[in-house]
């Protein structure tokens, strides 16, 4: 294990105490050291080669790590950490990272998509003019003192059909590059539309078996998914025409490399050439040696400009995530830039509270949620205001709860989540209601922005009102009948709670109706005093419920 620590230079504006602590797992480009070397209020720290509980204590102590595909980030490592907020991964697959234990403690998952395309596309087409032209064997024949000509004949790529799975990033530019040199491409993606596809350049095929009986060389550029995994096995080989060539810079484990072994055996496969592997590091395979075999070790995306690309990318969304919450490129969550956060801050504030408060005035299990946009809030991602209201419903249920793990949180605990979306323009220009059931009862909310910050609660159940959602509130409803009110001040004086705030509201605005009081209290209120006030007559419901102070907002959205 190599373990470097680089100290902060003197540059830093924070203290050591307040200075944001970024992990660096495996060695990156010196370009992104850099980066982190001049962030202010950033210290960090290189720890290479960590595993077991060494990474699970190192990453406890941290608020961001920064990684490549090196280190194995388990939940077991994650477990138990209450300071990670996020991980930015210098490359594309977050195969490495245990995503739904990272999204479980609020952690966010970044990747830097483009950064090393290109390099995998070039490297995909050097394996493949490498294996066709035997280039690994002749040159070791040669410093062998042999001069064969004969052996190492090749073959051409013009003419010949390269079939390739997955035509993402690195799939397109891969065809683009085989048609330079004069080959057909066919391709297999089901999330492309075929009129996509053609306008590639690239003939589209309906499943992967249609194109396999028809390509001279095999090409995939997929995650490694349930899937994918063994995409490629015996039976798939035995339906491709013989002398095919089989090429894998995706991920190991698209190829089943027993069925390899055995198509090369058995002479089917005309050659294969792989830079990943079903298991990593691999330094001894069956494959390793075999005639038509060529193989690196994971370097499609080893070169100086990949690597300075995807280093820079991953300090920098590591920076502004923990600088200002700009989410991008994030595999777990929902991407979320500084303009769109601040023009939805004071709505997140407000679906965070609404959560608060539907689970303190429903007060049991929740089985469901129904959340209703309308107006102009329409327009912004709604995902992150569902995942805010998720956050304020468990806040006061489950440790460090965020926009990021609150959705999975809710899944978990089998609450279901259903969101609707009304471009309307009702009485307020935008507005967010909730309808929140479990245990045989329903309750309803609905809240909206007064200014910039100032949350209003506009309606609980039938109730219309006009409270602040700030601070310690005492909801009641009652009888609209002289005296509740009274009573109710009286009960808090004796008490010496202050009321900084009241609003009231009546069913239909029918006199002598069913009614609500929303106070805001200037300090909490003892139990006695909520069941005395429940107690009086006309009085049906009477609770408290604690909300953030006005202007309070969680970590996650200050
Ligand atoms: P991408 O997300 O841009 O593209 C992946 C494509 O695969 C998508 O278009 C998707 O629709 C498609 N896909 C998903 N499931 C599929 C399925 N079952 N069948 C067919 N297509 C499917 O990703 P990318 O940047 O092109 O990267 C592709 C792969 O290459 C990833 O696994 C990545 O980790 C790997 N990669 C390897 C190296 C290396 O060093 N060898 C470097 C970079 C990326
Ligand atoms: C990736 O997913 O980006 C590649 O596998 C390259 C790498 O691991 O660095």
């Amino acid at each position: 294990m190599s373990i470097t620590s680089t100290p902060k230079p003197m540059n830093t504006n924070a203290s050591e105490s307040d200075a944001l602590r970024i992990l660096v797992l495996d060695n990156i480009a010196q370009e992104g050291l850099a980066l982190l070397e001049a962030a202010e209020g950033i210290d960090y720290e290189i720890q290479t080669g960590l595993s077991g509980e060494a990474l699970r204590t190192a990453l406890s102590q941290f608020d961001g790590a920064v990684c490549r595909s090196g280190v194995k980030i388990t939940a077991e490592s994650l477990e138990g950490n209450t300071r990670l907020k996020a991980i930015a991964r210098a490359g594309v697959g977050t195969d490495n990272i245990d995503k739904p234990a990272a999204t479980r403690l609020g952690i966010v998952v970044m990747n830097t998509p483009t950064g090393n395309t290109v390099s995998t596309a070039e490297h995909t087409l050097a394996l493949m003019l490498g294996l066709s032209r035997n280039l690994a064997p002749a040159h070791a024949s040669l410093l062998d003192s042999k001069w064969d000509r004969k052996k190492f004949s090749g073959r051409q790529l013009a003419g010949k059909t390269l079939g390739i799975v997955g035509l993402g990033r690195i799939g397109q530019e891969v065809a683009s590059r085989a048609r330079a040199f004069g080959m057909t491409v066919i391709g297999y993606d089901p999330f492309l539309s075929n009129s996509q596809i053609e306008q590639l350049g690239i003939e589209p095929y309906e499943t992967v078996e249609s194109l396999l009986p028809e390509i001279d060389y095999l090409t995939v550029h997929t995650p490694l998914t349930p899937e994918t995994k063994d995409l490629i096995s015996t039976s798939q080989i035995a339906s491709m025409k013989p002398g095919v060539r089989l090429i894998n810079c995706a991920r190991g484990g698209i190829y089943n490399e027993a069925a390899l072994v055995e198509g090369l055996n058995s002479g089917h496969l005309g050659g294969v050439a792989l830079d990943v592997y079903e298991s990593e590091p691999c330094t001894d395979s069956p494959l390793f040696g075999m005639e038509g075999v060529l193989c690196t070790p994971h370097l499609g995306a080893s070169t100086e400009e990949a690597q300075i690309q995807v280093a820079e990318e991953a300090v920098t969304l590591m920076t502004n995530y923990l600088k200002n919450g700009e989410i991008r490129h994030a595999v777990n969550t929902v991407a979320v830039d500084p303009k769109t956060m601040e023009k939805i801050r004071g709505y997140l504030d407000v679906a965070f509270r609404l959560g608060i408060m539907m689970s303190g005035w429903h007060g049991r299990a929740v089985e469901s949620v129904a959340l209703e946009y309308h107006g102009e809030l329409v327009e912004q991602d709604t995902r992150l205001l569902t995942s805010a209201f998720c956050a304020g419903l468990l806040e006061n249920v489950a440790d460090h709860v965020n926009i990021i793990n609150s959705s999975a949180l809710c899944e978990e605990r089998g609450i279901e989540v259903a969101t609707h979306a009304k471009r309307d323009h009702a009485t307020f220009s935008s507005l967010i209601s909730v309808t929140v059931r479990g245990d045989g009862i329903t309750c309803q909310a609905s809240g909206t922005l007064f200014g910039k910050d100032m949350p209003r609660l506009v309606k609980v159940d039938n109730y219309p009102t006009d409270a602040y959602m700030d601070g310690i509130l005492l909801i009641f409803t009652h009888q609209d009948i002289p005296g509740v009110i009274g009573y109710v001040g009286n009960v808090l004086a004796q008490e010496g709670v202050n009321i900084a705030q009241m609003a009231v509201g009546r069913v239909a605005d029918e006199v002598g109706g069913r009614a609500i009081g929303v106070l805001n209290l200037d300090s909490p209120t003892s139990q006695e005093s909520v069941d005395c006030v429940a107690q009086f007559d006309g009085i049906e419901t009477a609770r408290v419920i604690n909300l953030p102070a006005h202007g309070e907002l969680p970590d996650w959205l200050s």
